[in-house]
């Protein structure tokens, strides 16, 4: 059955309809080639009801912040019912809101409410595995050992043990969060007995999708949440779903996203995994106002990227390797290109992501030597010394980059604050389950996930109603009364207002967003390009200060320019071109 779009929204944009304006003319390209989706990790946005959580009333209340700050949509991190092991990506039933973010209305009034104010909403669909606490995981415990070849357990992945006595895994795989990527259960009559794949916790049982039960029952969930009006859905390990058949050893085959020659891997970014998403975009095709996906896919390279986003497959897919490129000119322009090449190949609009709950926020990693190795993961940025100035400088200048790029673009919450990841958070709050499963020795993501503060002097800095019972889930540092959103407001020189002006401009100018751009002369160190109608961006990561191309007016600036109107370094602007000449004072 396909739906009519939500109604009621206000039309803020010219490019971009939002939900309930759907253009239906051949002439406007589809929404989200250009979207701005603003991703709220739910738990730490915003917390309505005081038990230091975030949740759904919380977000409500927020959604005016949003609209007003200028994205086209949202994109809310797993709300479902979960014993709460890996930040909700451990999902105990899909079509159930937990009951710490609220309650399927307020779900549903939620979404009615974002529509409203012209934002669409994704939510986050985890295919890949499940809770340990699903039904269908009991049931499969249940079933054996004599059923271990029953319809119970062929919904996920279980298998006998090597050696004499099945005492070792069924292959040498390994969880991302460390360790065997297989645990052994205790059957019903106590004996041990058969071993499950969990690519992540060992409460996160892998599904086996070659199974169509499997593939039925998330055709049916996202039918269910369509129907109540979201606009798709990001794909969580959308590069993990397919493994090799007779699930062969790793034997050391480097996973994504090291560079490199990729080698085939026995269960990330396997060919197979399309098919999938060909069904799952004729399924989001059939609706009146189509549905739409962003995949999170970690692969070698763009142009595996671009395989996820064919005609056929995914909307989009977060590109990650932007954030995983260093702050350095030759290295940004070759994976811009690499980037935009892709998908040009296969006519998708690439994303562009600075950060998200996964990875270390920009502003640290940027206030680290760059070039050295990877910064995503805190322990990789722990040891290396730290420019905080800097780091916000440059975070600041790729926020400009980034909405100046052909394509849509990803805001993580507290992102358009400039909030530094929190790197010192004491070891007995850590929930990461890295943490535990690394036997403590990854510190994990939860410094990037600290509740969003709003306003005031002191924690809980308004993420919580006054009066709350209890203090915000993860502790925010004091240093953050000058990083709410109350504190920057107004204030000409802050992240949000950058954030909020460029978001505007980029509204308003029919140059941004999906489309092409051309690569502009610019000394060693800088990047410029322009796009057409009549604009260019100049980003100044090391060399000396750059002029802004005669002929040209600023429209805006991440950070002062100097004082003979040049752009000094890790520094970026946007100007108009053809327009009246500005001279320097
Ligand atoms: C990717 C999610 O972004 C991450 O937070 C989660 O731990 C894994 N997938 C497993 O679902």
């Amino acid at each position: 059955m396909t739906k009519a779009p939500p109604s009621g929204a206000a039309d803020r944009s010219p490019k971009a309809p939002p939900s309930g304006a759907a253009d239906h003319s051949n002439s406007a390209p589809p929404w989200w080639r250009s979207a701005v989706v603003y991703q709220v990790y739910i738990r730490s946005f915003a917390d309505g009801d005081g038990d230091g959580i975030g949740d759904i009333a919380g977000l409500r209340s927020r959604l005016p912040y949003l609209a007003g700050l200028g994205v086209d949509a949202l994109w809310i991190t797993p709300w479902y019912l979960s014993p709460m092991r890996d930040g909700g990506y451990d999902v105990a039933d899909f079509r159930t809101i937990d009951p710490s973010f609220g309650t399927l209305p307020d779900a549903r009034a939620a979404i009615a409410e974002a529509h409203r104010l012209g934002l669409r909403v994704l939510l986050d669909l985890v295919p890949n595995h499940v809770s340990d606490q699903h039904p269908w995981f009991r049931e499969a415990l249940a079933a054996g050992p004599a059923g271990s070849r029953s319809a119970e357990r062929a919904r996920f992945i279980f298998r006998d043990g090597r050696g004499p006595a099945g005492t070792e895994p069924p292959n040498d795989w390994r969880s991302n969060f460390g360790g065997s990527a297989w645990t052994r259960v205790t059957e019903a009559d106590g004996r041990p007995g058969q071993w499950y794949l969990h690519l992540f916790a060992p409460q996160q049982p892998d599904l086996d999708w070659t199974n169509p039960e499997v593939r039925e029952e998330f055709v049916a969930i996202m039918r269910f949440w369509f129907e109540l009006g979201v606009d798709g859905f990001r794909i969580d390990v959308a590069h993990g779903l397919a493994k090799a058949e007779g699930l062969p050893d790793a034997s050391g085959v480097v996973p994504p996203p090291v560079a490199g020659k990729r080698v085939e891997h026995p269960h990330w970014d396997r060919d197979e995994v399309h098919e999938i998403y060909r069904t799952w975009r004729a399924l989001a095709d059939e609706y009146e106002d189509p549905k739409v996906f962003v995949g999170e896919a970690w692969v070698h390279s763009p142009e595996r990227l671009a395989r996820y986003v064919r005609a056929d497959e995914l909307h989009t897919a977060f590109n990650f390797d932007f954030p995983v490129t260093p702050w350095q000119a030759e290295r940004m322009r070759s994976s811009i290109d690499a980037t935009l090449r892709t998908h040009r190949a296969v006519g998708a609009a690439p994303t562009w992501v600075l950060s998200n709950h996964d990875t270390v926020r920009e502003v640290s990693r940027y206030a680290r030597p760059q070039g050295v190795g990877p910064l995503l993961k805190l322990d990789d940025v722990l040891a290396l010394p730290a420019d905080p100035s800097r780091g916000l400088r440059r975070a600041r200048a790729a926020a400009l980059l980034m909405l100046a790029l052909p394509g849509g673009a990803y805001i993580y919450q507290g992102e358009e604050l400039g909030l530094p990841e929190v790197e010192d958070l004491p070891d007995d709050v850590l929930r990461d389950p890295g943490w535990e499963l690394s036997g403590h020795t990854a510190r994990g993501r939860d410094g990037c996930r600290v509740p969003i503060p709003w306003s005031g002097p002191a924690p809980p800095f308004g993420f919580s109603p006054p009066g709350a019972r209890v203090p915000p889930w993860l502790p925010q540092p004091a240093s953050w009364r000058e990083l709410t959103v109350a504190a920057e407001t107004g204030d000409e020189g802050s992240t949000l207002e950058l954030y909020r002006r460029a978001l505007a401009l980029r509204h308003e100018h029919p140059a941004l967003g999906d489309g092409e751009l051309r690569w502009l002369p610019a000394p060693a160190g800088a990047l410029a390009f322009a796009r057409e109608p009549g604009f260019a961006c100049i980003v100044n990561v090391s060399a000396g200060a750059v002029a802004v191309p005669p002929g040209t007016r600023v429209l805006i600036a991440s950070g002062p320019l100097t004082a003979r109107h040049r752009v000094p370094q890790d520094t970026a602007v946007w100007v108009a071109v053809g327009a009246r000449e500005e001279t320097p004072t």
